[in-house]
């Protein structure tokens, strides 16, 4: 009996050694890492009191409660011990977190580089949606377009003089790069019933390049066919148009010109957007207070003929502007080239 007792010391304090052994060992884990392992080098399968309550199996019945009862207060001893210094540690790696990770929500935020539309692109889109608040809607064509519709159609024939005017990029027999987008107002006549009010955005090629002329640029024309048009008309959008784009104090002036596809045809002016006609050394003007921006007049009958529309009764005016003249005039730009250079300096100042 009292051997047996004495195993039941022997065995209760080795559960207390290894206990107190264990609490100590959780105190000093420093990180998460230690804590684990300490927690299997005590509590694990082959833990130090795991290894000391083998020993429970030898004690005989009545007392085995009891040792059990220690181990188990030890076990739970340790389990919240190991609990507290779990969260303990967990709040000290979040302190070092917040003490080291440090956001500056003041700092400005880095620039979203949005791609932008080019110049151009925006002049034609503002021409548009200007003149599609009076009903102008919009037509396009190909831009290799046949000898007939970019020339003998529009009344400009084989033997005429305008054709050197024109510079022309010949691709085939019959076929050439589009010298202006007078074609497609040929194709509308020849494929929409009357009346008519069209605009005809696109690129036009001409053989030809300096400071202000590219071999390559942009045309929005203007086609208006309906009873009763007359060149009052045409002044009176052409105005609206001006004002639209530049200003309420811009004005318009017609004069007389020549085209092969209208009759009468007339250049169109609008007042000086710089100077306004009031300084005599304006770059922009040279001092005469215009800025050519457009060509117009009203549609020369062989047109009708040709796309063989029928237009008893009725008349119309067409009009044809440069995009790149409107964009340089609308932002100032004073090189045509820095258009199509694709320079990020130049096209970022046109968000
Ligand atoms: N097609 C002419 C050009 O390219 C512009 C224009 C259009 C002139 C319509 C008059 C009427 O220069």
């Amino acid at each position: 009996m009292s051997e047996q007792s004495g195993s039941i010391d022997v065995l209760r304090s080795q559960i207390e050694e290894a206990g107190k052994l264990g609490l100590a060992q959780v105190e000093a884990a420093a990180t998460s890492a230690d804590l684990e392992s300490a927690r299997i080098h005590i509590l694990g399968k082959k833990g130090t009191l795991s290894e000391v309550l083998k020993g429970l199996a030898q004690v005989p019945g009545p007392a085995r409660p009891q040792v059990g009862a220690v181990a188990n207060e030890w076990k739970s001893k340790i389990e919240a011990a190991i609990a507290v210094k779990k969260e303990a540690l967990e709040q000290a790696a979040m302190d070092a977190a917040i003490a080291h990770e440090r956001i500056d929500v003041s700092v400005p935020s880095r620039r979203n580089h949005l791609g932008g539309l080019h110049p151009i692109t925006q002049a034609t889109r503002l021409v548009i949606s200007i003149l599609s608040r009076i009903g102008f809607e919009v037509a396009t064509g190909p831009e290799a377009e046949t000898d007939f519709l970019n020339f003998e159609a529009v009344n400009i024939p084989k033997d005429h003089p305008a054709r050197d005017m024109q510079d022309t990029f010949f691709l085939g027999p019959g076929v050439v790069l589009r010298t202006h987008t007078t074609p497609v107002q040929m194709r509308t006549l020849m494929e929409r019933p009357l009346p008519l009010r069209i605009l005809s955005p696109g690129a036009v090629y001409r053989c030809d390049s300096d400071a202000t002329h590219s071999p390559m640029f942009h045309q929005i024309e203007g086609l208006w066919v309906d009873r009763g048009i007359r060149m009052s008309d045409l002044k009176g959008v052409l105005d609206f148009l001006a004002k639209e784009l530049f200003g309420s104090k811009a004005k318009i002036r017609l004069r007389p010109s020549y085209f092969p596809f209208v009759e009468p045809g007339a250049e169109v002016d609008v007042s000086c957007t710089i100077c306004e006609g009031k300084n005599a050394r304006c770059t922009m003007c040279k001092g005469t207070g215009w800025l050519e921006i457009l060509g117009a007049g009203m549609v020369h009958p062989e047109l009708y003929r040709a796309a063989r529309v029928n237009a008893e009764g009725v008349t119309g005016f067409a009009f044809g502007m440069g995009v790149e003249r409107i964009a340089m005039l609308l932002h100032g730009i004073p090189d045509l080239r820095l258009m199509f250079q694709g320079d990020l300096r130049f096209l970022r100042q046109f968000p």
